[in-house]
């Protein structure tokens, strides 16, 4: 009989505060360092899975244009799952953005996470939140830890097969109530992606080998900061940490330069803004557009001085949120 076991899940994007850069194992996905992130409450994907014995292929509808990197990428994950459930069938999967997707904005951390979440529902796995995030994870590092809402730190792990390399809550979105500004600075930027891009920075980059060391360092502060919910410290490490990403790119050949003239104006903004007295800080990940953290009551004024700023298209507000969930399941 013909049963198809389908489900629809959503899941946010989540800003990094201590960055991802860098793999100790590119096949399995598996981070060089931890990571520090907040979800967020806004930046949604909605996916959408079925599971079907009378589809041909696999069938993948994004919105607006499918790069066909993008759909192998999908499929790739799919042949995974599969493999897990010990099943054959074919999948139709279908993902809506709550954000303009030609925007440059990363959408791998909340589609992976929602993907595996949804996957799990419609072949009823079972998997437990740390297995979906491993699973999230080799679709894509980030989106490890869009699995879990608030604040979310992510293991490297140390096992050769990736299995305690999964992304745990840290606190809840409560404990560090922030406002998350997001500058639009270039819409459908072509860059380098991120696997190519740590791939280089790696090989390349002197300074590499000075980031893998100072992250540990990092994430402790980090750690402490958002334990004491020091909004101050929070952002002064989230943009050093930052900085020190960005100068390891920049040392490889040929150089990592994701900044264009507006990103640089953005920061230059911040740093305006925190010498008027106003608590603001900036952090960039492998893209021109600027994330900035300020404080709730702060925002109106900051998203304001952003979108004076000359060549900023947009400027998107989000807030610490919830993890990845199913929304509709009609697995049988
Ligand atoms: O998840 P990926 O492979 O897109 O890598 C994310 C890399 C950064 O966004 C630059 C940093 C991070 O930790 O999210």
């Amino acid at each position: 009989m013909h049963r198809p076991l389908s489900a629809t899940a959503e899941a946010t994007s989540n800003i990094a505060l201590v960055k991802y850069w860098g793999k100790r194992d590119v096949a399995l996905n598996l981070p060089s360092t931890g990571s520090i992130s907040v979800t967020l409450d806004a930046l949604k994907t909605r996916t959408s899975v079925r599971f079907d014995a009378h589809l041909d292929a696999d069938r993948i509808t994004f919105p607006g244009h499918a790069s066909a990197a993008g759909t192998a990428r999908i499929t790739r994950f799919l042949d995974l799952v599969r493999e897990r459930a010990g099943i054959d069938l074919p999948a139709a999967v279908e993902t809506e953005n709550s954000f303009p997707t030609a925007a440059g904005l990363a959408s791998s951390a909340s589609g992976f996470a929602a993907l595996a979440v949804a996957c799990d529902a419609a072949l009823g796995l079972g998997l437990s939140p740390s297995a979906l995030s491993v699973l999230a994870r080799r679709g894509s590092g980030s989106a490890a830890r869009s699995i879990f809402g608030g604040y979310v730190e992510m293991d490297p792990g140390r096992a050769a097969d990736g299995s305690d390399a999964f992304a745990s809550p840290l606190a809840p979105a409560e404990q560090l109530p922030l406002a998350l500004l997001v500058a639009v600075t270039a819409r459908g930027a072509k860059s380098v992606g991120s696997t190519e891009g740590m791939q280089r920075t790696e090989a390349t980059s002197p300074y590499f080998e000075g980031w893998t060391r100072q992250v540990p360092r990092d994430l402790e502060a980090m750690r402490a900061a958002i334990r004491a919910a020091d909004l101050e410290q929070v952002g002064t490490l989230a943009e050093a940490n930052c900085l020190r990403m960005h100068a390891a790119m920049l040392g490889a050949t040929p150089p990592l330069l994701y900044w264009n003239a507006t990103t640089v104006a953005v920061m230059q903004a911040v740093a305006e803004l925190r010498s008027g007295g106003t608590g603001a800080w900036f952090t960039i990940d492998a893209g021109p557009q600027v994330k900035v953290v300020c404080a709730p009551s702060d925002a109106a004024e900051v998203a304001r001085h952003l979108e004076a700023v000359p060549g900023v298209e947009e400027v998107l507000r989000a807030a610490p949120g919830p993890g990845a969930r199913v929304v509709s399941e009609i697995a049988s």
